[in-house]
């Protein structure tokens, strides 16, 4: 038996930051995705492969431990810790291709988190929903990072946009938002839980300047969820900007990154902010009718990739 699943990469449009102390975000999936594939293992030895990284490793589940083959680890823990929870240990092939750059800031570990417990409970037959997988994925994330935000396995499992409210009701928005973005991302990976430091003692040495933005940060989240109901992208990408300059004041936006915001706008971007933790990692500009420009003109230094949002979460399914 053949077991498959598949889950997308996604990207936070607003309130990054600021949701740490309340506010509401908005986030979507993007079509970017992780693919992952089990199947009874041919040897008596559990094989993980990723050839898109070159990474191969021989798996000891009970113990949560790999044998290095190939490669450099990266998201290997995701799927160990995913495998303790889940498999019988019996000896399996699992192999990962995604077109989601690990470190890119899309959320490439819960992408595959969310894949990899959807595949495994199809080998095994274990009943799930999006709710309880969306749980599960978020409790491996915690594992594996001590904290972890659940907007990105939520937005994995579901696809599609998502609004976290101040009270954090999850909320999914019924449009079809498909305008194009271009991420630009940048060689140096963001430390999130650095960046959460940071802007926690900036705030405390000036609470009354950073506490009225990050409020206002969260007023703009939702401007922005009206705009979005009404598709108005211009509305979304002025928005998106003054985004950009509150992660400024928050003092997570690096000259890389700021680059590619200004150089998105310079070549037709309606909108360009930082999105995720900052300090490294990506930006995203919506770019209607200007992708190859803005790509054009963001990628002398940096990597890109034309993305859109998907409807499209968690798909799963066997091969008897
Ligand atoms: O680093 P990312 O893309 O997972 O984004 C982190 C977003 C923060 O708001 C900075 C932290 C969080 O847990 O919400």
């Amino acid at each position: 038996m053949i077991a498959k699943a598949s889950a997308p990469a996604k990207t936070i449009l607003f309130g990054e930051h600021s949701v740490v102390y309340g506010e509401p975000a908005i986030a979507g999936a993007v079509n970017k995705r992780a693919y992952v594939t089990i199947k009874p293992s041919e040897s008596d030895a559990t094989i993980f492969r990723a050839p898109d990284i070159g990474f191969e490793a021989e798996l000891i589940t009970p113990q949560r431990k790999y044998i290095l083959l190939k490669g450099k680890p990266g998201i290997i823990r995701y799927i160990l810790e995913s495998l303790y929870r889940v498999h019988d240990h019996t000896p399996i092939d699992i192999t990962l291709n995604s077109n989601v750059p690990i470190g890119s800031g899309l959320g490439s570990s819960a992408a595959v988190t969310v894949a990899t417990l959807a595949a495994l409970y199809r080998y095994h037959n274990i009943r799930f929903n999006k709710q309880s997988l969306a749980h599960d994925a978020h409790m491996v994330e915690q594992a594996v990072q001590g904290v972890a935000s659940p907007l990105d396995t939520l937005v994995s499992t579901y696809g599609g946009l998502v609004y976290l409210s101040r009270n954090k009701k999850v909320e999914h928005f019924n449009v079809k938002f498909n305008a194009p973005f271009v991420v630009g991302y940048t060689t140096k990976h963001g430390n999130t839980g650095k960046m959460v430091k940071d802007v926690r003692n900036r705030r405390d040495r000036n609470p009354k300047i950073i506490n009225p933005v990050i409020t206002a940060m969260g007023n703009l989240t939702n401007y922005a969820k009206q705009a979005v109901l009404k598709e108005d992208y211009d509305k979304i990408g002025e928005l998106m900007n003054i985004n950009h300059g509150f992660l400024d004041v928050l003092g997570v936006n690096t000259l890389e990154l700021s680059r590619m915001v200004y150089n998105a706008r310079e070549a037709g971007a309606i909108g360009a902010k930082t999105t995720g933790a900052g300090g490294g990692g990506s930006i995203i500009a919506l770019c209607p009718g200007k992708v190859d420009e803005v790509a054009k003109a963001i990628d002398h230094d940096d990597n890109i990739l034309k993305v859109k949002f998907t409807r499209k979460g968690v798909s799963s399914r066997v091969f008897k």
